[in-house]
């Protein structure tokens, strides 16, 4: 499981605002339901075009990315007071266990997807946190985004959280993407 890292030398397409016609700021934050004391996760949070859009909802927001780069191209953009960035991958996270009230994660999964990121996720996510995923689908047109053998469809994307022991309370298939709510 899992595909290419996203380019840094394309982390301007990152911050496009014609992005929310994939993923909302309103749909993202529905989904994770968030308290203003909430402890949540940005996984592959890339320039943290997502994370500046849940930050003012949350306590503290750990934008995770595996390249450094990506955080520098956060930096420039402004990163909030409440967020903090950390180089990781989402297999081997810095977190205690059970630490996180909840993660996200958008345009990502399918980079990262893998048994033991699954894992690692079931790990610092407390009981009954949520863990939204976000992700262009396999049965979408490929009309933007990577190329349709590099996504997961839903049921997979479904298959990978409960196999790592989440249970999926949401699961939706769109015209281009999924965006799935799973409870730890
Ligand atoms: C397509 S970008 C999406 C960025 C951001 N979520 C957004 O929607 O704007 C995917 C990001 O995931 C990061 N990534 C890929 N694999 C990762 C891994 N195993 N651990 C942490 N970050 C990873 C990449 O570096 C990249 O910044």
């Amino acid at each position: 499981m899992g595909f290419h890292t996203y380019p840094i030398d394309r982390a301007d397409a990152l911050e496009d605002p014609s992005r929310y016609r994939y993923c909302s700021r309103e749909e993202l934050l529905e989904l994770l339901a968030p308290t203003s004391d909430a402890v949540v996760a940005d996984l592959g949070s890339g320039t943290g075009f997502y994370s500046r859009d849940v930050a003012p909802c949350v306590g503290t927001l750990y934008a995770v990315d595996v390249q450094a780069a990506m955080h520098e191209r956060h930096r420039e953009a402004g990163i909030p007071a409440n967020v903090e960035p950390v180089t990781a991958g989402i297999d081997a996270l810095p977190f205690e266990d059970d630490e996180l009230d909840a993660a996200f994660s958008t345009m990502s999964h399918h980079e990262y997807a893998a048994d033991e990121t699954m894992a690692e996720l079931a790990r610092v996510i407390r009981p009954d946190g949520r863990l939204v995923t976000v992700d262009w689908s396999a049965d979408g047109a490929g009309e933007d985004g990577p190329p349709i053998d590099e996504r997961f469809g839903v049921d997979e994307v479904v298959s990978h959280l409960e196999g790592a022991g989440f249970a999926v309370e949401r699961a939706h298939d769109r015209p281009e993407t999924l965006a799935v709510l799973a409870r730890r």
